[in-house]
């Protein structure tokens, strides 16, 4: 199976600018998703079709319709050509308070109208001293996906939060080791009862550390943040895959 690459733009990039880089970008290696901001997705449509690039959501409303101003539903992402929604990045529970209750909500919201959520989980860098990484997965991971019966749809993303390249204060960043995302990886696998959900790491994944990571066989994809910000460094981490 093809590697799964997810390109989270966050809140970076113009229209313009984004339609000149997917003109450059090619995708053959990888099975490419760009998260892009949810203004630009009608116009990027047009572009990625052809590519084979998929489109995904940042975030989707914990409702399906109504009166929620300034919030996206499920179903709008679908109509503009979504087919993935990320889903508690550490950006949305850290500044936006969203809970994992909030996750599961939004994962109904998803599989509802067709689209996969991508859910990231991760512990921050003072749970991981006091050496509860296991148990924060367990506690994101269930809350968010209780009552699913069909995993058919839903991918993770284990990216912790001291390893996300925004969050670390010096100008050097750093992955995850390779045995810790081995570790965490096998443990969520095992967490999921083996089933072949897809997961991906996220946190620093760069051109210098995304061949050693990718060619991991616990590893299904990267989400990718700083580096998809520029055609050379995404193109490269497409390029490391074997
Ligand atoms: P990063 O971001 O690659 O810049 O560390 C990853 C993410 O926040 O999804």
């Amino acid at each position: 199976m093809k590697k799964i690459i997810i390109a989270n733009w966050k809140m970076n990039l113009s229209i313009k600018e984004a339609v000149i880089f997917l003109k450059k970008m090619k995708a053959d290696s990888a099975a490419v998703v760009l998260a892009s901001p949810a203004t630009f997705l009608s116009s990027l449509r047009l572009v990625v079709t052809p590519k084979k690039i998929a489109l995904a959501g940042q975030n989707v409303a914990k409702y399906p319709v109504g009166a929620y101003t300034g919030e996206i539903s499920g179903a709008m992402l679908k109509e503009v050509g979504c087919r993935y929604c990320l889903v508690g990045h550490s950006e949305r529970r850290i500044y936006f308070g969203e809970t994992d209750l909030d996750c599961q909500a939004k994962i109904q919201r998803l599989l509802e109208k067709k689209i996969k959520p991508v859910l990231c989980v991760g512990e921050n860098q003072q749970q991981r001293n006091h050496g509860q990484t296991k148990d924060i997965i367990k506690k994101q991971l269930l809350t968010a996906l209780a009552g699913i019966k069909d995993f058919t749809n839903i991918l993770i993303a284990y990216e912790p939060v001291w390893a996300i390249s925004t969050f670390q204060k010096g100008k050097v960043k750093k992955s995850a080791s390779l045995s810790d995302i081995i570790t965490v990886h096998r443990y969520i696998r095992q967490l999921l009862k083996n089933k072949s959900v897809p997961i991906l790491y996220g946190g620093t994944v760069n051109p210098e550390n995304s061949h050693d990571i990718l060619n991991l066989q616990e590893v299904s994809g990267a989400l990718v943040g700083g580096a998809s910000l520029k055609v050379s460094s995404f193109t490269a981490i497409l390029n490391s895959i074997k």
